[in-house]
């Protein structure tokens, strides 16, 4: 039986911070940013997103009456989470009216989203008329002036994962690996996330290099058996440097064409930044909707990776619907906001101090809204 995903969306905020503004801000080389980063704008996620909200603002139009019924799972992948107990996937069923379903949250950084696909793969393998939706959201916050400020970000992508699925039919095999790493964490009494990027970087790099050979021989495909390389993108030059890695045993046609594919599907995440759970996926999206010349049965590689560590190398088919169920992405509609408007919307968060607020949302026309805290609880607004 063929499982994959068949219906992808992706939301992220409407306002957005330019880089070389950023850099200039910081007393930085902008080419450190736009080069050596490889970043143009960063998403400037307002105080009424949250997880919940992006996510149910990225999956709301996944879900109709015909589908309503058959999701019966809801798993919700994040890092930035929003409750110690309760899931964003019991949140999000609310919002979105479904109840009928499991609904749970699954954590492990980046990687996150990848094992939501892989639980929901098995899901649908014994439940055949099984739907799943899985959500990867996140808001990447390192903090003003730190070495990290330059790869935030923010958004989510949602995705139902079904039998005989419209975009791309998964492949059974993958390379996988865990080793217990402090590249990237955020202890419970921290809103930022401590990282040792360098360290990350490295990883990164050694996960790749492993989870493909591992597949490579399971699988005993080739990189000529590849239409496109996708990779996480925290920032778009780490995934320069992956593709760099398995160019080497391209030939000069391989390069060409394997270059020209990564192009196209970094695009969107050069022009939002970093949604960890939600990364390679966008860049996912970035490449149906960039590349010229993708083609039903096309394999594309996707290679997942989250600090702490865990990285899987994955592939799949591109199915018969692709072209059709592209996303509606508009981000050249976004609003830029400036250097000193970002910090005041990065202060802007809400306080894990429990004292009721009541947020200003008139500007956000966003379907799903946060609109404050009363008695310790977030309050939630359809509009
Ligand atoms: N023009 C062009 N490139 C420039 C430049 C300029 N003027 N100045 C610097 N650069 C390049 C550097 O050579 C370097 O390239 P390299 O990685 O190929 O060596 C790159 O820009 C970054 O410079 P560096 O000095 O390493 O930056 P940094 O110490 O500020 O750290 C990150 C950069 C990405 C490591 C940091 O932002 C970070 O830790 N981000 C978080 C990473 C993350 O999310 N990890 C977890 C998920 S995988």
């Amino acid at each position: 039986m063929k499982i994959g995903i068949d219906r992808i969306n992706f939301f992220t905020s409407n306002q957005y911070v330019d880089m070389v503004e950023l850099a200039q801000a910081r007393d930085v080389d902008p080419n450190k940013y736009l080069i050596g980063i490889g970043q143009s704008k960063m998403a400037v996620i307002p105080a009424t997103q949250d997880v919940v909200t992006l996510g149910a603002n990225a999956a709301d139009s996944l879900i109709d009456d015909e589908n309503r019924d058959k999701i019966d799972f809801v798993i919700f992948a994040t890092e930035s989470g929003i409750d110690n107990s309760k899931s964003a996937g019991a949140y999000i069923s609310g919002l979105l009216g479904l109840s009928h379903v499991r609904a749970i949250e699954v954590k492990q950084a980046c990687y996150g989203a990848t094992a939501a696909i892989q639980l929901a793969k098995g899901h649908v393998a014994l439940n055949p008329v099984s739907q799943v939706l899985v959500i990867g959201a996140d808001i990447a916050r390192y903090g003003l002036h730190t070495s990290g400020e330059p790869t935030q970000g923010g958004g989510a992508v949602a995705m139902l994962i079904t039998k005989n699925p419209g975009i791309l039919e998964l492949d059974e095999e993958s390379g996988f690996i865990t080793e217990d790493t402090m590249d990237f964490w955020r202890p419970l009494n921290h809103n930022e996330a401590l990282v040792d990027g360098k360290t990350s970087q490295n990883v990164y790099l050694d996960f790749f290099n492993k989870t493909w050979t591992e597949y490579k021989d399971k699988t005993k495909l080739t990189l000529s058996d590849f239409k496109a390389m996708l990779f996480h993108l925290p920032y778009t030059k780490l995934g320069t440097k992956g593709l760099k890695e398995v160019l080497l045993e391209a030939n000069e046609d391989e390069k060409v064409e394997l270059t020209r594919e990564f192009e196209a599907a970094k695009r969107y995440n050069n022009q939002v930044g970093n949604l960890y759970t939600g990364s390679l996926y966008l860049s996912f999206i970035s490449l149906l909707e960039h590349s010229k010349d993708l083609e039903i049965g096309d394999r594309v590689g996707l290679y997942s990776y989250g600090s702490g560590a865990v990285g899987e190398f994955f592939s799949g088919k591109l199915a018969s619907e692709f072209e059709d169920r592209l996303p509606q992405i508009n981000l050249e509609s976004r609003v830029q906001v400036s250097v000193g408007e970002y910090e005041e919307i990065y202060r802007s968060q809400l306080k894990n101090d429990g004292a009721d607020i009541e947020l200003d949302y008139k500007n956000d026309h966003s379907k799903f809204v946060l609109t404050g805290s009363k008695n310790m609880q977030r309050q939630y607004l359809i509009q």
